[in-house]
């Protein structure tokens, strides 16, 4: 799967090989504390998708702008692209009734799953007030990421002449800003507070797939705009790095927000997809030949023995590396602190819960610290070797680690060649050690710590950062 995504990527950026990004140029939402309602909840009209189609954003092709309009006007025609991951907030609903969706709902006893709330929360634009044209079968609308077009923005936005600080003053969704855009994914890639927008482990169990994100990677894969010297007019340029850093941080709150609302589950066992699945997940060795080579793996992140269940650092092992390159003095505070959550696992709820609140603040302030980080060159290599060398290595014993890894070796070494750090020509020549690195997380279940950290290592040499 994740290869899959990675060859996409690859792709579009030899399409906009000619973009640089230049770091920092204007300031962003630095030092805001949480991101506006997500537009589901913003209590705007949603009027659906034809009605931001048209001359607007209708048009076939992004062959240049039209005379005196803001954008290329082919953002309808990307969204829905049918061959490409591009489209897929298109297909969303549509997928509730494939052979699969149906499946999941049958297995939970649902007789069709594109009416079910639990399901149309994230596969649909949930919005709460629709006008007369909004239709729940366009899937993932416009407005479900920019908000309500039935809002004050939308008159000084339909004529163009506003600038982008004025529409989100007035009301559009800022998914420019860093902060605001991991929110509004995460809350259908990862969950949100909202009861029904939330995969379940017994949603898991019924088959719906794992689902992971990465903020830089899944933007590339999903954008259906251009950015060219009009679009950072009035928005923010922000090097790649720092998307996924941002991205990064807001995962790891966002989990650990999930977690303290919703840790509790519905039997006397917790809900388990705050756990490292491969606690459970993974074969057993009865033969006495085990002896000689045990599967457990000890992992320094973690106080952990053998068979108990791990909570899922997946996004904190990550955000450890990002917050080393580009806000250091978080770096101590974050790694104790998510130490003594897992510590807190193996004692009682209340000790869980006590310690996520304390590393829930933790993230967030390393989260305002990463708002205005430094990325350049240095920084985004010193952040690369966190990645790929031996300070986290060791703690990719989970499956969910290991992919986070592979996306950030990618989104960082991508952002390398923006900032002039690594030529296309050798990106080009470094592609088959990022696709190895990316084969070594296709299957969850064949999943083998030593063989990708000898891949990661062998990316990190030819990368030069190690
Ligand atoms: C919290 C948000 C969320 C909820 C709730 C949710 N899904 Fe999903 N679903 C996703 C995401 C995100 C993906 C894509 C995973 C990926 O590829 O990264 C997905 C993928 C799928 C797919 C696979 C689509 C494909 O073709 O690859 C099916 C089928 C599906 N979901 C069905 C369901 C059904 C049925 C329900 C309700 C029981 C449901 N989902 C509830 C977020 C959600
Ligand atoms: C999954 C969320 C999502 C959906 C769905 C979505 N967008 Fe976007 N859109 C984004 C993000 C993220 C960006 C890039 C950040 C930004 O420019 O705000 C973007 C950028 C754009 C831009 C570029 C703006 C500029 O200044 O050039 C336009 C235009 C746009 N989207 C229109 C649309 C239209 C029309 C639709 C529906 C056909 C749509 N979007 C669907 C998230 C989304
Ligand atoms: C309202 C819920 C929702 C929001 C908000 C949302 N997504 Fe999605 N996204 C989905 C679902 C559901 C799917 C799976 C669609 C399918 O295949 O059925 C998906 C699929 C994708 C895919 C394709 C993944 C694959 O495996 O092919 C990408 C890329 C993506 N989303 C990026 C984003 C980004 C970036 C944002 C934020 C700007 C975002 N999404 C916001 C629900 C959402
Ligand atoms: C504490 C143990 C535990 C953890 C942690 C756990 N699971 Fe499970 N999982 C189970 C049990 C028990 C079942 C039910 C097995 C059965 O139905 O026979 C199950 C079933 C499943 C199934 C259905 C498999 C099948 O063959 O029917 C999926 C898919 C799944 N889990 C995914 C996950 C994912 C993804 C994670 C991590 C986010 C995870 N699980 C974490 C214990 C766990």
């Amino acid at each position: 799967m994740l290869k899959r995504l990675h060859l996409w990527v690859l792709a579009a950026a030899c399409a906009l090989a000619s973009l640089l990004v230049i770091p920092g140029a204007v300031a962003s939402s630095a030092g805001r504390a949480s991101a506006p309602p997500t537009p589901r909840f913003d209590g705007s009209v949603h009027l659906g998708v034809t009605s931001c189609a048209g001359p607007c954003h209708g048009r076939q092709s992004a062959s240049g702008l039209i005379e005196g309009a803001a954008v290329r006007g082919s953002e309808l025609a990307a969204w829905q692209d049918p061959f490409s991951p591009r489209g897929a907030h298109a297909r969303a609903y549509a997928s509730l009734r494939t052979p699969l969706g149906r499946a999941i709902g049958a297995n939970l006893g649902m007789a069709d799953p594109a009416l079910e709330p639990a399901c149309l929360s994230c596969h649909a634009d949930a919005a709460q007030a629709r006008g007369p044209a909004f239709q729940i079968s366009d899937g993932v609308g416009c407005e479900a990421c920019h908000g309500g077009a039935g809002e004050r923005w939308i008159a000084s936005h339909y004529g163009g002449e506003a600038s982008y600080p004025a529409n989100v003053a007035d009301g559009l969704y800022p998914t420019a800003d860093l902060q605001s855009r991991a929110r509004l994914c995460l809350s259908c890639h990862l969950g949100a507070a909202a009861q029904d927008q939330f995969v379940s482990h017994r949603i898991m169990g019924a088959g719906h797939p794992r689902i992971s994100f990465e903020l830089e990677l899944f933007t590339a894969l999903q954008a259906h705009h251009v950015e060219d010297e009009r679009y950072f007019a009035d928005k923010p340029q922000e090097t790649r790095a720092k998307a996924w850093a941002i991205g990064q941080a807001v995962a790891a709150a966002q989990t650990l927000e999930l977690f303290l609302q919703r840790a509790q589950g519905e039997s006397v066992f917790p809900e388990l997809v705050f756990y490292d699945c491969r606690s459970c997940h993974r074969p057993i060795e009865d033969h006495p030949d085990a002896q000689s080579r045990p599967l457990w793996t000890p992992n320094p992140g973690r106080p952990n023995g053998p068979g108990t269940v791990a909570f899922n650092d997946a996004h904190l092992i990550i955000l450890s590396a990002a917050v080393a390159a580009f806000a250091p003095p978080h770096a101590a505070e974050l790694r104790q602190k998510t130490y003594a959550l897992h510590r807190a696992v193996l004692e009682s709820r209340e000790q869980a819960q006590a310690a996520a609140r304390a590393l829930l603040a933790a993230v967030r302030e390393a989260t305002l610290a990463l708002e205005s980080g430094d990325y350049r060159r240095e920084t985004v290599e010193r952040a690369l070797r966190e990645v790929l060398g031996d300070a986290l290595a060791p703690r990719y014993t989970a499956y969910a680690a290991a992919e986070q890894a592979v996306m950030a070796a990618d989104s960082l070494h991508r952002t390398l060649v923006d900032l002039g750090g690594l030529s296309q020509a050798r990106s080009q020549a470094l592609a088959p050690h990022v696709a190895a690195a990316y084969a070594a997380v296709e299957d969850p279940n064949r999943y083998n710590q030593a063989e990708f950290r000898a891949r990661l290592s062998r990316l990190g040499r030819e990368l030069g950062v190690l």
